[in-house]
Formats: C-alpha cells, sequence, structure tokens
C-alpha cells in the first residue's frame, strides 16, 4: 500500500506543511537551529548545491534569511521575482516544476496561492521544496519560533504561549507545531470572524491530545490564561491580503497588544514575526521595551533557513 503522501512529501525532503514532519524531524530543525545560532556548526555542508529562491510576495526576512543561509551554507543561488518565470505567461505549475528540478538541487517559495501549488512545484523528483509562506502555512516562520523558545524560555516542552491576532499562515504553523510538544499551552485569542481554518485547529486539537498539551482557542480577551512564557502577536494585514469588512479595524483593536496586557505576565517574553505596524497589534512601548525579543527571533530566520535547508537537501530523494 501506497505510503500517505504526507510522509512521501516529508521522505524527500520537502517543507509545505509542518502536518508533514514528525516531530523527530521537528526537534532535528529546531537543534540544529539553535546550534547554527550558537556558531556551533561551521563548514559548508551545501556546496556545489543550486537553490531557487522564488518570491512572488514581497519579503524582508525570509528572502533574505534563505538566500543568507544558502551561501553561508556554502551553495549558489538563482533568485527570481514575481514576474520573472514564464508561469506568468501561462506555463503551468506541472511544467516549471519538471524543468526547475532538473536544474535545481532546492526551491524556496513564497506563493500568493495555496500550499496544493507548492506540492506540484514538488512532485517531480530531485528538487527539494520549501514553502517561505503559502496563503494558509508559514511552516519556517514556526520553525524560527520553536528556536527562539528554545533559547529564551529554556525548552519548547513544557513553553506557554498565548498568541494574540488573526489566524493567519503564521498562527497555523504555530498550531502544526507547538502543541506536538509535551505538556505546552497555546492559547489563540483571535478576533472573530478571523480565527484558524478549522481544519487546522481540529490537527491542532488532535496533537495537543496526543502530547498532553492544551489547544485553547477563543475570540474573548477578557477569558485569558493565568501565567505564560510568550506573548506573540502579528501584524493585522497578513502580507497580500485585504479585508473585506470595512470596519475590521473595530474587531480587531481589542487585540492589540499593550504595556497593559503584557504586565498581567511578568516574566513573559514578547514576540513578534514581523513587519510590526506600531499603534496597531501592539504598541512601541511593548515591541521596542525590554521585554520583546523580535528582533532576536527575526535572526533566527536566518539560522532557522539554514537549518531547514540542512535537512532538505539530506533528505532528498
Ligand atoms: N515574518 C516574515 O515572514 O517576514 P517577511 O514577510 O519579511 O519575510
Amino acid at each position: 500500500m501506497a505510503a500517505p503522501s504526507s510522509v512521501r512529501v516529508a521522505q524527500r525532503g520537502d517543507l509545505i506543511s509542518l502536518a508533514d514532519l514528525d516531530l523527530v524531524q521537528i526537534r532535528e530543525i529546531v537543534r540544529n537551529g539553535v546550534a547554527f545560532a550558537r556558531g556551533e556548526r561551521a563548514g559548508e555542508p551545501l556546496a556545489g548545491a543550486v537553490i531557487g529562491i522564488y518570491f512572488r510576495k514581497t519579503s524582508t526576512r525570509t528572502r533574505t534569511a534563505f538566500s543568507a543561509a544558502a551561501l553561508r551554507l556554502g551553495a549558489r543561488i538563482i533568485a527570481y521575482g514575481p514576474d520573472d518565470l514564464q508561469l506568468n505567461t501561462g506555463e503551468t505549475v506541472e511544467d516549471t516544476a519538471q524543468v526547475l528540478s532538473r536544474m535545481l538541487d532546492g526551491l524556496v517559495c513564497r506563493t500568493a496561492g495555496s500550499t496544493e501549488e507548492l506540492r506540484a512545484l514538488a512532485a517531480p523528483p530531485g528538487m527539494s521544496v520549501i514553502n517561505a509562506m503559502s496563503a494558509h502555512e508559514h511552516p519556517t516562520q514556526a520553525l524560527t519560533d520553536l528556536i527562539t523558545i528554545q533559547q529564551h524560555v529554556g525548552g519548547v516542552d513544557g513553553a506557554r504561549v498565548l498568541y494574540v491576532g488573526e489566524g493567519n499562515s503564521t498562527a497555523a504553523a504555530l498550531a502544526l507545531s507547538l502543541p506536538r510538544f509535551e505538556g505546552t499551552e497555546l492559547h489563540l485569542r483571535t478576533p472573530p470572524g478571523y480565527g484558524l481554518e478549522a481544519h487546522v485547529r481540529a490537527q491542532a486539537e488532535e496533537y495537543a491530545a496526543e502530547s498532553g498539551s492544551v489547544l485553547r482557542e477563543t475570540h474573548d480577551m477578557a477569558e485569558l490564561p493565568a501565567d505564560v512564557d510568550v506573548v506573540y502577536t502579528t501584524r493585522w494585514q497578513t502580507t497580500g491580503t485585504t479585508k473585506a469588512d470595512p470596519d475590521w479595524r473595530a474587531v480587531f483593536q481589542p487585540f492589540q497588544v499593550d504595556e497593559q496586557l503584557l504586565d498581567r505576565y511578568p516574566e513573559a517574553r514578547f514576540m513578534h514575526d514581523l513587519p510590526a505596524h506600531r499603534g496597531e497589534e501592539t504598541t512601541a512601548a511593548v515591541l521596542d521595551g525590554p521585554r520583546s525579543i523580535a528582533f532576536d527571533q527575526a535572526e533566527n530566520k536566518m539560522h532557522g533557513a539554514m537549518a531547514v535547508l540542512e535537512w532538505a537537501l539530506r533528505s532528498r530523494t
């Protein structure tokens, strides 16, 4: 009997959804990301490899992180912007994948579309495909977040996170990873109508039940957890998206992370995937304050990218 597609994908070194990886693989990437951040890893394990960096949407962190990571690991890169490939003139994703997979060892792709488009790019053998953010999930952001939690909280197992904001691709990836670690707590407070997609929440609840963790999403900022290690927020306007409701800001306003909210948790660190909009999802006092680790988190995108690329190309078939 054929293996489930998710297992097959993970075995061949693609990272399209964190649901494709098992916990051993996630732990390995986090461990190696921490080691890269500490400067404990040397050498150029990707010498001779060629990596395509294809971003169809804007990016400061993820594009730079993967480009710098590939170069630091000894690979060479080819960068494609949103208007560069013949996809724009009607060539199919399948034909594009056939061609690129014969020339590239890896393709890091931020798409305007779904993860299914990335799976089509990953269909031919030989080229690892890494999701650098799709409409539904931002898996390399969550791996960065776990690396940052490992560094600043002292471990991912047992970590307690309050996520405040839209149930976007960053939230989805966090929900598909953190609850798989033992004894964790992920409390999501998402604006009504802007929560996790139902299938993501169902999968995350399943992971939490298996690991003895807590996964709880509500839309009520009056009901908050007693204590957490991390308060996490994200921009209100996810890259390249618009909200149909003209009054969406009024719905989001109670979900701002300000000093009053952070002060409920005197030991908690503040995390933000960036880019930030001071005065919207958080205040300058919080983002630029002493408990913010948002810029360490941003730097970790490069260390996480190094760990992801090393894993992906080693696992490639
Ligand atoms: N957090 C994040 O993905 O940042 P960029 O959009 O700048 O890559």
